[in-house]
């Protein structure tokens, strides 16, 4: 039997940190072993914020594809497809076209459209473009047909409008050309950023996949911890702490258990708990910093990959494309 199909993107707006490595990116890798998987750069969607600095997002794709590869993310046996939007020129086709038969309401009525229209109040998004970002969501996907879509919470009032823009192009033309996709919820990794609040670029509170191990030492020593313990003798709470969490991840499991007892008896400082986390954490990202820098030296093999991946996601696409003009008369 053919493998189902799994699509996901990304928007190329900055450097990945380790809420992406542990929230996307192992998800992501972890998916290609079951499923026909299909990563790619949402350039477009990125201008759609960015469109003042549109080099930026240029800049931004290949760092992104170098911290996917880095990660294992479109590469090994069963790689998925690395690709950039931009490049398969049928996902607009078929944006404009599904445009004609999204009702407004749907978009206005969007509660990531309205959250991100407060957030962004330093951006000037009240754009055409931005409004229409689910229905160019939904051609992404549907134009490969994707079972599944893995994303955050965020991203269930964009799968729902997908839903419903494929189900409405099946009735309007009486084929289903389309399956409506489910959505893989990705368990958003409980990291939080150095200063307690969720993992962002634009908090600045990020530990990014590019810091060097002197970088990391440094915003350990800075993080946030259960504020009860003001003093070294004050017991502690490590499901209330920052930090902890990052220990679940990078220390081995007896010592995750023996810092969980020692703070909640005050037998460990956070200081020394903190060093215990660094250099764990260091030793831990280390294979994925060797991949790094290996592609970094060899942007050509990642670029051959990314083209390829483009060529067979402009294959599918064009298959796709055929059958909606040939259903419209077109
Ligand atoms: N909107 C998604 C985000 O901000 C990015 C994205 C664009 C996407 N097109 C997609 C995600 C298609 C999944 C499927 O994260
Ligand atoms: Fe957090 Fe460790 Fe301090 Fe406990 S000892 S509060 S787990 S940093």
């Amino acid at each position: 039997m053919a493998k189902k199909r799994v699509l996901s993107g990304m928007r190329p707006t900055g450097k990945s940190h380790l809420g992406h490595l542990h929230g996307i990116f192992e998800n992501w890798r972890s998916l290609q072993d079951t499923y026909e998987c299909f990563y790619f750069a949402a350039d477009w969607h990125a201008l759609t914020s960015e469109y003042k600095n549109p080099h930026i997002v240029e800049e931004n794709i290949w760092e992104m594809f170098v911290d996917m590869l880095s990660a294992g993310v479109g590469t090994g046996e069963n790689a998925g497809c690395l690709f950039i939007q931009s490049q398969v020129k049928e996902h607009a086709e078929l944006f404009l076209l599904l445009s004609m038969i999204t009702p407004l309401g749907w978009l206005e009525r969007n509660p990531t459209y309205k959250e991100l229209l407060r957030e962004l109040k330093n951006k000037d998004i009240h754009t055409f473009g931005f409004l229409g970002y689910p229905v160019l969501q939904a051609a992404d996907i549907i134009i490969y047909k994707a079972h599944f879509v893995p994303v955050g919470k965020d991203q269930l009032p964009h799968l729902e409008i997908t839903r419903e823009i494929a189900r409405r192009f099946n009735y309007l033309y009486g084929k289903e050309v389309f399956n409506p996709p489910d959505a893989l919820l990705t368990e958003a990794a409980a990291l939080g950023g150095l200063d307690g609040r969720k993992m962002s670029k634009s908090y600045d509170n990020a530990i990014y996949l590019s810091d060097t191990p002197e970088e990391i030492r440094k915003k350990i020593s800075q993080m946030v911890t259960d504020t009860r313990r003001a003093r070294k003798s004050d017991p502690g709470e490590p499901k209330e702490c920052n930090l902890y969490p990052f220990h679940r991840l990078y220390s081995p499991k007896e010592l995750q258990e023996q810092i969980a007892e020692d703070c909640r008896k005050a037998a460990i400082g956070c200081v020394q708990c903190k060093k215990l986390l660094m250099e764990n954490l260091i030793k831990g990202l280390d294979p994925l910093w060797e991949e790094r820098a290996y592609y970094l030296a060899h942007m050509n093999e990642v670029k051959e990959i990314v083209y390829q991946g483009t060529e067979r996601a402009r294959q599918v696409s064009r298959e796709t494309m055929a059958e909606v003009r040939d259903v419209l008369g077109f």
